[in-house]
């Protein structure tokens, strides 16, 4: 099936300068692409540059060389604000904490992102709770995170990723902090969100199941992409 690619990155350098004359290569180089749709897991030891790698891809930070593509627009030159537009239109981030706001309840947690431009309220509070039902949570909207157990924190944070219908939904091991249980509640929305949606879902993860069951698998090795293989059709 030729879908259109959705994102790309093109020979993405990430270095860090730790101190006048002493830098690290974090990615050496990587080019790949992503078509709409996909449904990918990104493994690797502790340090082998997931994150660095997840975080260039959904433009919360900048190779030092190379290019990346989002919808056929090269993110290299764009300012900081002009990313932050673009992050919050087409990308949904999910953390391994959830950085929810503890002074808000769960509905106001998940309409934050929606605040940006001049909706109603009452629509961004309808939008909210839908998002809402949709992980499992229609009897919590009004509880804050500390009244929340840690799955349904997490699928809270969910539900704020989706808050603007998110072309591209990124998480870094965004199971990693859960029980079994609510872990394959949470993996489970992922796909749910993938089949059912079409969004493409990329997240880095430390199950061994979870990576396996996702329809394309990019394993890190130093930085760089030791395996990158497609399953099923
Ligand atoms: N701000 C930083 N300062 C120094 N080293 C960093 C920083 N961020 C990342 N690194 C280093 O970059 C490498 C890759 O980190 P990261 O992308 O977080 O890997 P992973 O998510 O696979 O554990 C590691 O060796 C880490 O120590
Ligand atoms: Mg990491």
């Amino acid at each position: 099936m030729n879908r259109p690619v959705i994102l790309k990155l093109v020979s993405v350098r990430r270095e860090l300068e730790l101190s006048r004359d002493i830098r690290q290569t974090i990615l050496p180089g990587i080019s790949l692409e992503i078509q709409e749709g996909e449904f990918i897991s990104i493994t690797g030891h502790s340090g082998s540059g997931k994150s660095t790698l997840l975080y260039i891809m959904g433009g919360l930070d900048k190779p030092t060389f190379g290019e990346v593509w989002l919808e056929g627009v090269n993110l290299t030159d764009k300012t900081e604000k002009e990313m932050s537009v673009i992050r919050n239109r087409k990308i949904g981030f999910i953390y391994q904490f959830h950085f929810l706001l503890p002074e808000f309840t769960a509905v106001e947690n998940v309409g934050m992102p929606m605040m940006i431009g001049s909706r109603p309220k009452s629509e961004i509070r309808e939008r909210a709770q839908m998002l809402l039902d949709r992980v499992g949570l229609s009897d919590r909207y009004d509880y804050r995170p500390s009244q929340l157990s840690g799955g349904q924190q997490q699928r809270v944070a969910v539900a704020r990723a989706l808050a603007n219908n998110p072309k591209i939904v990124l998480g870094d091991e965004p199971t990693g902090n859960l029980d079994t249980k609510s872990g394959k509640q949470v993996y489970e929305l992922f796909e749910e969100m993938n089949e059912v949606f079409n969004q493409t879902i990329i997240f880095v993860t430390h199950d061994e199941d979870f990576a396996r069951r996702a329809k394309r698998r990019i394993h890190l090795v130093d930085g760089k992409i030791d395996s990158d293989s497609k399953t099923g059709s």
